[in-house]
């Protein structure tokens, strides 16, 4: 019999260790090094079952970079213009895509929705439910589709006969922890068997230019679950995210080897799956007649695409001692210093005030631009007066107190402009082209300016 055969993995980062210690080198974290059995008896690759599909295979030679043909490469569309524009214009054929985020977030029916709609013959693999599980959920999404394979399968190899057989043009994974190797004898979802899988499915993907989505489950401080070595074996790496409680979904990609990383996707969940945002800026902002104090809109930008996003402030007096302060969908140490900044250059006495901050529809935004909408929102609820509706704020604020510019500037203009909105207060300093805008623009040099056009 052969010698059982373990290693120590960091279950963290994923570095291997010949014996156990306490501290992993690599990431420094305790307590996360575990003994795993490897038995890699002889190493087979997936082509190992007289697959059809290694006919398509090839065998690489070096090239001369002059000679590399620089047609774009041909992307599968998705059918779903959200996903395609994060992924840079659709699938590259042999690429590794995968899709992290919570659970019960989405991942599932956004990829079988995607599976349902294609045009091609995709093969959707689960482990994590029954083909009867499935099947009801793709029944709520979209009845009939035709090209659509269920299989419930965990083990690699099993799935690789499959796809021989049937030959798919796409292979959707859900999900890679729940994938496990005949090679590697320790469990499902540990270091080793995420690595190895992994890694079948890259040569897989790669020889038979077939694209692969994999499914990742995350981590409670919202890493994807497994070695770091995961992230950088696959081509792409998008995050699913958003609350679980609102209804708004947000896909980015957080790397992207055929497109850019700055393109975000914004779906809705809805009884029927999900539904594709093309315009998300009406979404946001909520359509009451009242006036309403505490609220100001801030001209942001997601990526590429501008969104225009509500911000809510409750300022009141402090019950306890110590103020509180809570900021949701916006840093909470940038409200911190927004506070002091208002406090010491503008002379606003917050310092003894609970101050709530909410940015609507339960997505969280790092744009610096959002800042001076921030200021106008604790402002208003402050002194209990709307702001006007028709009035937007683009700009970041500074130490100094200073109004600063912000990045494409033109771009959020011209989306407030086009939901009509009257005026929008940006940074002096910004520099756009003079007369190109019927929205009137209010430029401002310091925060203690913005109250004169507030109220
Ligand atoms: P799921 O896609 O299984 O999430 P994940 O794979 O990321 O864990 O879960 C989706 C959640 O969405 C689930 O709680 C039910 C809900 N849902 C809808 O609201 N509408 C639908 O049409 C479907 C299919 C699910
Ligand atoms: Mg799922």
């Amino acid at each position: 019999m052969a010698k059982t055969k373990t290693t120590f993995f960091c279950q963290n980062c994923g570095a291997q260790y010949a014996k156990w210690q306490g501290q992993c080198n690599a990431c420094k974290e305790w307590n996360t090094i575990a003994e795993e059995v490897i038995q890699k008896a002889e190493k087979v690759s997936w082509k190992t079952h007289d697959s059809p599909l290694t006919e398509r295979s090839r065998t690489a030679k070096p090239q001369r970079i002059s000679e590399i043909s620089t047609q774009a490469e041909a992307r599968l569309n998705t059918k779903n213009n959200e996903l395609n524009r994060v992924l840079g214009g659709g699938l590259v054929p042999g690429s590794l895509t995968l899709l992290g985020g919570e659970p019960g977030i989405g991942k599932s029916t956004l990829m079988l929705q995607i599976a349902l709609q294609l045009p091609y013959k995709t093969l959707y693999v689960s482990g994590e439910e029954s083909a009867q599980q499935i099947k009801m959920r793709a029944e709520r999404i979209q009845p009939i589709a035709e090209n659509c394979y269920i299989l419930t399968e965990t083990k690699t190899q099993n799935i690789f006969r499959n796809i021989a057989e049937i030959e798919p043009d796409i292979v959707v994974i859900d999900s890679i922890q729940t994938l496990h190797t005949d090679y590697i004898e320790s469990t499902a979802g540990s270091i080793s068997q995420i690595r190895e899988t992994t890694a079948e499915l890259i040569k897989f993907a790669k020889e038979t230019a077939t694209p692969v989505i994999l499914i990742g489950h995350i981590t409670k401080d919202g890493n994807i679950a497994g070695p770091k070595i995961l992230e950088h074996m696959v081509d792409t790496v998008l995050q699913f995210e958003g609350d679980r409680n609102h209804i708004y979904r947000i896909l980015r990609a957080n790397k992207n080897r055929f497109g850019s990383t700055n393109e975000l996707g914004i779906y809705e969940m809805q009884g029927r799956g999900l539904r594709e945002v093309s315009n998300p800026s009406e979404i946001l902002i909520s359509k009451n007649d009242e006036d309403l104090s505490g609220t100001a809109i801030s001209a942001t930008l997601e990526g590429m695409r501008p969104l225009m996003i509500e911000i809510q402030a409750l300022v009141s007096s402090a019950v306890y001692g110590t103020p509180q302060r809570s900021a949701t969908g916006y840093n909470a140490k940038r409200l911190n210093m927004i506070l002091a900044v208002l406090e010491k250059r503008a002379g606003f006495k917050l310092g003894a005030k609970d101050v709530f901050l909410n940015v609507t529809g339960g997505i969280t935004v790092d744009d610096p631009a959002i800042d001076l909408a921030v200021v106008a929102a604790v402002l208003s609820s402050n002194i209990d007066i709307a702001i006007d509706k028709r009035l937007c704020f683009a700009a970041e604020v500074g130490l100094a107190g200073e109004v600063r510019p912000v990045t494409r500037v033109e771009q959020r203009i011209l989306e407030a402009e086009k939901l009509g909105f009257t005026s929008i207060v940006i940074s002096k300093y910004c520099k756009i082209p003079k007369n190109n805008f019927h929205i009137n623009i209010i430029k401002v040099a310091k925060v203690h300016d913005v109250v004169h056009h507030l109220f």
